[in-house]
């Protein structure tokens, strides 16, 4: 496994490689779920390409940033076996002093992660669109986790007709249902369990949805009721929406997206499944 720390090695590795070349863009402090991207690109190139860059165009002022956790020689372990090269470039390679140039998906960005973590998506496919032009890829995977993230990416790349294919993977999680984060790490003993009940409110809306309820502020409202239980919860919002234009919904048409996000102390985590 080759290790690539600027753009110009990066750029090199690509001229030099033949076939399909696989991509999983990451932020590190890889789990599970980052690893079955991996796995996913490998099953289906012949070269498989993961990028690690905590991208601080996509923080908030008042995000974490600084203390995203780091652990790159554990990473660099993980990957080895499933992976032919990673890249890992520096925040003055990507955003020089002179950096003045800004990828934007209107529309789609106006509602959920969007509407409350304003430029959130401005610098997630700004540095996409980066690593995309760096990497060069045929495919590029995604985790469904971030749901929003991964249509706000699909837009760009037909929008501007990148020449990629943009997949998504499923959600993996613990086996109490937590959906698997990097994020996860901040949770405290008591929070931990706590943190189910994002899962548990998903599932209560599928099981509303299958028993026939068809008002999604009913449903929403239930979600609402039964995540105020958690003496730990705080919702910033919780959400039945499209699942093409995210939009909110009041009667349910599948597919609907179900999302939500929720503090549990001081942990921002989110949630979602598309009920189909
Ligand atoms: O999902 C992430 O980890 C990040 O948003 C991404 C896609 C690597 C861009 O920085």
């Amino acid at each position: 496994m080759k290790v690539a720390k600027t753009i110009a090695e990066m750029r090199e590795f690509r001229q030099e490689t033949e076939g399909t070349l696989g991509f999983v863009p990451t932020m590190g402090y890889l789990h599970d779920g980052h690893m079955s991207l991996v796995k996913m690109a490998r099953e289906e190139n012949q070269v498989v390409a993961v990028s690690i860059f905590v991208n601080p165009m996509q923080f908030g002022p008042r995000e974490d940033f600084k203390s995203y956790p780091r652990d790159t020689r554990r990473d660099l372990a993980l990957l080895e076996p499933l992976t032919d090269i990673v890249f890992m470039p520096s925040d003055k390679d990507m955003y020089p002093r002179d950096y003045d140039s800004w990828v934007e998906v209107k529309g789609l960005t106006d509602v959920l992660e969007g509407a409350v973590r304003p430029g959130h998506f401005l610098g997630v496919t700004t540095v996409v669109a980066k690593l995309f032009n760096v990497v060069q890829p045929d495919k590029a995977y995604f985790g469904q986790k971030d749901a929003q993230q991964v249509a706000v990416i699909k837009k760009m790349v037909k929008d501007l007709n990148m020449n990629l294919e943009v997949v998504t993977c499923p959600t993996l999680r613990e086996k109490d249902g937590l959906a698997m984060s990097s994020r996860n790490t901040y949770l405290k003993r008591g929070q931990r369990q706590a943190a189910t009940v994002l899962y548990k409110a998903l599932m209560l809306a599928e099981e509303l949805v299958s028993r026939g309820e068809n008002d999604a502020g009913a449903i929403r409202l239930e979600m609402k009721e039964f995540i105020e239980k958690e003496p730990e919860a705080n919702i910033e919002y919780i959400s039945i929406a499209d699942n093409a234009t995210l939009r909110e919904i009041h009667h349910i048409k599948l597919p609907a997206l179900v999302s939500m996000a929720v503090k549990i102390g001081k942990t921002r985590l989110i949630d979602n499944i598309v009920l189909e």
